[in-house]
């Protein structure tokens, strides 16, 4: 039977589950309502049970949500580790699923969960706010439309990420292998890894250095520099830290027809008058000047982030809009950040599609040989 209106549970209710609940419940997303809360932390369940009273049901457990007849659709917002299997619990229930960032931690379970959704008869979201930004929708669309022309080279280096030791302090499972499964890349860079294909699609290959505990006292990477190589031979240099400041958040994607630079929510194009490939076979001058313009891009409106990629899974459910962002492109971005680990620790290009036993191998093999301590919080 089809549904008029999504009683939404959430599944976590720490930072970022509370933000859901807060749009959710205020009635911010039309067509969907907040139902339910689980935590299986007794203090976060009854912090949500303080704000909300009785006009929720709350659970101690996922899967007792999951079986209650309550919801008809989640929000998964966990640590990473719980992503895959609550989110193919729901799906195999026929529960919409919509998951935070990162769809997993690793490639291997991500597939599983692809094929999962591939077979389940409900809608699958990822919450991949930054698509929703009307900046990058516009990046997204020039780079498709061809105006760039065929893309040469790609730069994102995005260094505003600063976090604190309070901060990994902060929970038990963030800077660890064996609860947050990685770092910058797999807490922070998620938004910019999926963007960054979004915009320029997949390298066939990547040589990355990764610094583990280089600026804080974590076990995982807080600096990444990252070498990439696309299937039509462009390149392409990805760089973040979680210690920088004043950081930078800026994308250079340089193409045959010019260059686009992503800076501060503005968007600045220098069109060539010609193809630079063109000019290079064809002009008698050894040193060729090429005539370009100097472009501010509208970025249109800001959009929603959260509250946009929600309104649009449950407009998705109820009336078949497309999905802004389906949960099987998780595993793109995914695959960069695995990539690039993988790469460090074997010293060594990797070559994409990644070889996902080997990276879950050695993932588990930094869980099992971990002799990192938290510090007491
Ligand atoms: N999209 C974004 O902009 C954005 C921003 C921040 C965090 N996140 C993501 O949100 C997720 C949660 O991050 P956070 O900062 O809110 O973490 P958090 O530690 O503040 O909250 C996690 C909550 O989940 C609960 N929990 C843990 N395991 C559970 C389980 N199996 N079942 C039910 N509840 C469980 C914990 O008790 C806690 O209340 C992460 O995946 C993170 O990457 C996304």
């Amino acid at each position: 039977m089809a549904l008029s209106s999504i009683r939404f549970g959430i599944i976590g209710f720490g930072n970022m589950g509370k933000g859901h609940a807060a749009y959710l419940a205020a009635g911010e997303v039309p067509g969907a309502s907040l139902a339910a809360v689980a935590d299986v932390i007794p203090a976060s369940l009854q912090a949500a049970r303080t704000q909300y009273g009785e006009r929720l049901k709350y659970y101690e457990t996922p899967e007792a949500l999951l079986a209650s007849g309550e919801i008809d659709a989640v929000l998964v917002a966990t640590p990473h580790y719980d992503h895959v299997p609550l989110t193919k619990a729901a799906l195999a229930r026929g529960i919409h699923a919509l998951v935070e960032k990162p769809a997993g931690v690793y490639t291997k379970e991500v597939r599983e969960l692809n094929a999962t959704a591939a077979a389940a008869k409900a809608t699958y979201g990822i919450m991949f706010n930054q698509r929703a930004r009307g900046a990058h929708q516009k990046v997204r669309e020039l780079v498709a439309s061809g105006e760039l022309g065929e893309i040469r080279r790609t730069e994102y280096v995005i260094t505003n990420w600063l976090r604190s030791q309070a901060y990994y302090n902060s929970g038990g499972w963030r800077g660890t292998w064996a609860g947050e499964g990685g770092g910058v890349l797999m807490n922070q860079c998620p938004h910019n890894l999926d963007l960054f294909q979004w915009f320029c699609g997949m390298p066939s290959r990547v040589r990355a250095f990764c610094k583990f505990g280089h600026l804080h006292n974590i076990e995982v990477e807080d600096s990444v520099t990252a070498y990439l190589e696309y299937p039509n031979g462009a390149t392409g240099v990805f760089i973040t830290t979680t210690g920088e400041a004043p950081g930078v958040n800026r994308l250079e994607i340089a193409g045959d027809r010019g260059r686009l630079v992503l800076e501060n929510d503005a968007i600045t194009f220098y069109r060539t008058r010609q193809s630079v490939s063109e000019l290079i076979k064809t002009t008698p001058s050894s040193f060729p000047n090429l005539e370009s313009w100097t472009i501010s891009i509208p970025t249109g409106p800001a959009g929603e982030e959260h509250k946009g990629i929600t309104k649009n899974f449950v407009s998705a459910i109820l009336h078949g809009t497309p999905l802004l962002a389906k949960g099987e492109e998780g595993i793109h971005g995914l695959e960069l950040a695995n990539a690039m680990l993988l790469s460090t620790w074997i010293d060594h290009w990797v070559n994409l599609p990644l070889d996902d036993d080997r990276y879950h191998a050695e993932l588990q093999k930094r869980i099992a040989t971990s002799s990192y301590k938290k510090p007491a919080v």
